[in-house]
C-alpha cells in the first residue's frame, strides 16, 4: 500500500467512525442509570413500574407512556418542577438520563 492509499483509507475510516457515532443516542445509559439511582430513586422506582412509598411514577412507567420521547424528557428535565426538588443537571447528565430512560422503552 502506498502512503497515499493508506492516508485515504485512514480518512475514510475516520469518517465512517464519526458517522456511526453521530447516529447513536448522545448520552451514556450506564452513567444515566447511576445518576438516577443516586438522585432520583428516593421518589421514583428504577425499572419497576410502581413505587409503594412515593407518588412519583416509576421510570419504566414513564418510558412506557406513548408521549415520552427524548425531546419531552429534555423539556421536562431542564424546566423547574414544583413536585421535584431543585436539582441541576448538566447537559451531559441530561443526555445520560434520557438515554437510560428511553432505553427502558424497548424492553
Ligand atoms: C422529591 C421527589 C422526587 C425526586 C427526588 C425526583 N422526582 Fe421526578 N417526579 C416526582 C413526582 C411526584 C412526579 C409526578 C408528578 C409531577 O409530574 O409533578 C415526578 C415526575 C417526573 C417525570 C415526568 C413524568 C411524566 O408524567 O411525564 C420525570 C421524567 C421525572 N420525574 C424525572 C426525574 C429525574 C430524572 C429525577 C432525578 C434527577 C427526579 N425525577 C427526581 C418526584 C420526584
Amino acid at each position: 500500500m502506498t502512503s497515499r492509499t493508506a492516508l485515504v483509507a485512514g480518512i475514510f475510516l475516520a469518517a465512517l467512525t464519526a458517522q456511526s457515532a453521530a447516529q447513536v443516542v448522545a448520552g451514556d445509559p450506564a452513567s444515566g442509570r447511576l445518576l438516577v439511582e443516586a438522585r432520583c430513586s428516593s421518589c421514583h422506582a428504577m425499572e419497576e413500574v410502581g413505587h409503594p412509598a412515593a407518588p412519583a411514577p416509576g421510570f419504566a412507567a414513564i418510558a412506557g407512556m406513548p408521549s415520552t420521547t427524548s425531546l419531552s424528557l429534555r423539556v421536562f428535565l431542564v424546566t423547574p418542577h414544583p413536585s421535584m426538588p431543585n436539582y441541576r443537571l448538566t447537559d451531559v447528565e441530561v443526555d445520560d438520563v434520557i438515554a437510560w430512560i428511553i432505553g427502558l422503552k424497548r424492553r
